[in-house]
């Protein structure tokens, strides 16, 4: 699956649906406002934001996905830019979103301040991330469960972004307006095999001997067989500019 369709298949997720609804809402953007959707991907979210009559503007640091963007949304203004150093003036926007992107970054606290710098006084941020570490799966090998989840985690660079939302913008001179954690839970093996990667990394996890490889086949083969039921935490932090 090529990253532009896991984009896709997160997003139309009910969970995905759910978040992103909540945190357009959490925007409380006005027409003629600027909006910055800062990670915008394959333009997931572009349709949503332009629909509240604001000035929108796309950015992302990936080609590929800034291709896709301008193709879906040739109306919208997408630029190319790096979230550590943004390529616009102090105070541009009135509101900004990020939407899991400060996990991958390398220097998330230097991404916050340069979100503090492009918005305006009274501006609003909106960002949201998971919380990989909160991860659980269930099954009766719980042994294998959480070698698996941990192992996941390890995966993303800041794994549990979520939870230092609020300390990142606070240190950055936002202040927050509300942190809402929201719980996911994935009741379904094959979305959740799609979206959390569960026969993928159990076979990395397998492949750099994290995992027996015997164990990994049966615990995968119950999870497909058995209810399902994978759960994490998914933070939406809001926080004004002074
Ligand atoms: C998980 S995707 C989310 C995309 C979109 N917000 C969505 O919800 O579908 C993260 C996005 O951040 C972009 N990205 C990663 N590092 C970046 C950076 N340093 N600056 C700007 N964008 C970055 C990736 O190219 C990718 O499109």
């Amino acid at each position: 699956m090529s990253d532009i369709a896991y984009l896709d298949a997160a997003a139309r997720t009910p969970i995905g649906l759910d978040y992103k609804r909540f945190s357009i809402d959490a925007l409380d953007i006005r027409p003629q406002q600027t909006v910055l959707d800062l990670d915008c991907g394959p333009g997931t979210d572009l349709g949503r934001l332009t629909a509240t009559g604001a000035v929108v503007t796309g950015m992302d640091a990936d080609e590929t996905m800034i291709r896709e963007a301008r193709r879906r949304y040739p109306e919208v203004e997408i630029v190319a830019g790096d979230a550590h150093d943004l390529p616009f003036g102090d105070g541009t926007f009135d509101r900004l979103r990020t939407d899991r992107v400060l996990q991958h970054v390398a220097d998330p606290g230097r991404v916050m301040a340069e979100i503090r710098r492009v918005l305006r006084p009274d501006g609003l941020m909106v960002t949201a991330e998971p919380d990989w570490d909160t991860l659980t799966v269930a099954d009766a090998d719980e042994e294998t469960s959480r070698a698996f989840c941990r192992f996941n985690a390890g995966r993303v660079r800041n794994h549990s972004m979520g939870r230092h939302l609020k300390r990142l913008a606070y240190a950055a001179g936002f202040e927050v307006r509300a942190v809402t954690p929201i719980p996911v839970a994935f009741e379904d093996f094959g979305v959740a095999d799609t979206i959390l990667g569960l026969s993928r990394n159990a076979r990395l996890a397998v492949a750099e001997g994290v995992l027996e490889k015997e164990k990994a086949e049966e615990w995968l083969a119950r999870l497909a067989r058995e209810p399902f039921l994978g759960s994490f935490l998914f933070y939406v932090v809001t926080a004004s500019r002074p």
